[in-house]
C-alpha cells in the first residue's frame, strides 16, 4: 500500500483495489494537494466533526459513491445529509474488505459545523495487508496511547505536531514512546498562523529514541 500526505490531518490510503481518505479537508485546506478524480476513494474515515477534518467527507462520498465511517452521531449529521455513513462507537473493530478499522478515544471536543454535538472525538487504529496504522486525530498527550502501544504496536503513527489545538512537539515525541511506534509522520501542524512547528526538532528528539520520523509534504507519499 501507499499512504500519501494531502495536509493537515488528510491522508490518503491505497491498496491494490481500494482507497481509504482520512479526515479529507480538502476545499478550504490552504495546504492540500489531492485529485479527487485521479484516485480511487471507496472508504472515508472521520476521527471528528470539526471543519478541519470533516472537510469534504459529505460531498466526496456522495460523489464516489464511498461510505463514511465515523462516530454514530457524526454519521447520523453525514447521513441527514445525504451520505452513506457507518456509525459506530468507541472500540468497535470494523471489518473492510481492505482491513479493519477500530476507532479509539481522542481527548478533545467534537460539534458538526453547524455546531451540534457530534459525539466523542476519535482516534483510529487500521489493519491493512498486516501493518498496524493508528492516526491520533486531534488529541493532547493521555495514557489511553500506552494501551494502544501495547496492544497495536504502530508500524506507522500519524501524530499531531502543532499545539493549540492538539499535543505539541514535546508531547507527540512522548506519545510515539508511549505507542511504541516505528515510524512517525506528523500531521497538523503548519496549515495555519496558530499551529506553526518546527517539524526538524520534532526528527532530532525522536531520533535520539530510534523512532524513525518522515516529514511529508502534502501530496508527497510513502510506501508501507
Ligand atoms: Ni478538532
Ligand atoms: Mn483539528
Amino acid at each position: 500500500m501507499f499512504i500519501k500526505y494531502i495536509g493537515h490531518s488528510a491522508f490518503y490510503i491505497k491498496t491494490d483495489k481500494y482507497g481509504i481518505l482520512i479526515d479529507p479537508f480538502i476545499t478550504q485546506n490552504p495546504v492540500a494537494n489531492f485529485n479527487e478524480n485521479e484516485n480511487t476513494i471507496t472508504d472515508i474515515l472521520v476521527t471528528h466533526g470539526h471543519a478541519d477534518h470533516l472537510g469534504d467527507a459529505i460531498p466526496i462520498s456522495k460523489r464516489n459513491n464511498a461510505q463514511i465511517t465515523a462516530v454514530f452521531e457524526l454519521a447520523n449529521y453525514c447521513a441527514e445529509r445525504g451520505a452513506q455513513a457507518n456509525g459506530i462507537n468507541m472500540g468497535g473493530k470494523i471489518q473492510f474488505p481492505w482491513g479493519t478499522a477500530r476507532f479509539l478515544p481522542a481527548f478533545h471536543s467534537s460539534t458538526t459545523p453547524n455546531g451540534t454535538y457530534a459525539g466523542m472525538p476519535t482516534s483510529i487504529i487500521l489493519e491493512i495487508e498486516g501493518k498496524k496504522i493508528y492516526h491520533a486525530g486531534d488529541t493532547c498527550l493521555n495514557q489511553e496511547m500506552k494501551t494502544v502501544g501495547e496492544l497495536y504496536t504502530p508500524d506507522l503513527a500519524l501524530l499531531p505536531i502543532g499545539s493549540k489545538f492538539t499535543m505539541d512537539i514535546e508531547e507527540a515525541s512522548i506519545s510515539a514512546q508511549w505507542l511504541k511506534a516505528k515510524k512517525v509522520i506528523p500531521m497538523h501542524y503548519n496549515t495555519f498562523e496558530p499551529i506553526k512547528a518546527d517539524t526538524q526538532d520534532f526528527k532530532t528528539k525522536l531520533e535520539k529514541q530510534n523512532i524513525e520520523v518522515i516529514i511529508l509534504k502534502p501530496s508527497e507519499s510513502i510506501e508501507l
